[in-house]
């Protein structure tokens, strides 16, 4: 498996593993200007077949965000979504940090897998979704960067 930067040929697939990830889509097109604005955009390929991608990029100077992370839920469990946020926040930690996130409160695997991360709860957003449901915010903070004596 590699990570690697999203090339405009990948956005018909992240598209179709956003859409068997999410009750509601961003949509084709807000995924192309995402990427004409410079977002990080990541995407986890085998065998030239991407099956997962984060996106994540600095809000309000310098918060990082995690915009969107999902993997084809024919290959869940197998840890590619951790290979993904991994290397996001490793680049966000490099600019920042503190990084953000809001998830579904029901959305509970989601958030066992940033726990694994020490993402930390933050605050609820009640209603935030246009569902009604409430978001939690979780943010991760770094332990900031390594001395070398
Ligand atoms: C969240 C998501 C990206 C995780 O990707 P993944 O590739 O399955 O994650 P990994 O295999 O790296 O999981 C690492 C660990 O996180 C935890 N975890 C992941 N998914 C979990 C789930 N559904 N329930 C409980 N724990 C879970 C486990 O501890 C897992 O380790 P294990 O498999 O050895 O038990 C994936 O489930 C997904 O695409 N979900 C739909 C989209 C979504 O909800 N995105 C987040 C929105 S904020």
């Amino acid at each position: 498996m590699i990570v690697r930067k999203f090339r405009p040929t990948d956005l018909k697939r992240v598209y179709e593993i956003e859409n068997m990830s999410f009750d509601q889509s961003y949509g084709i097109q807000i995924f192309q200007q995402l990427y004409e604005m410079g977002i990080g955009f990541l995407v986890a390929e085998e065998n030239d077949y991407v099956i997962g991608y984060v996106m994540f990029w600095l809000k309000y100077e310098n918060q990082g965000h995690i915009i969107s992370i999902a993997v084809d839920k024919d290959y869940r469990r197998n840890g590619y979504g951790t290979q993904l946020l991994a290397k996001a926040i490793g680049i966000l930690f490099l600019i920042t940090d503190t990084i953000y996130l809001e998830v579904r409160a029901s959305n509970t695997g989601a958030i066992e897998f940033y726990k694994r991360f020490h993402f930390k709860q933050d605050r609820i957003v009640p209603g935030y979704y246009e569902s009604g449901e409430d978001a939690v915010v979780l943010y991760l903070k770094s332990k900031g960067p390594i001395s070398s004596n």
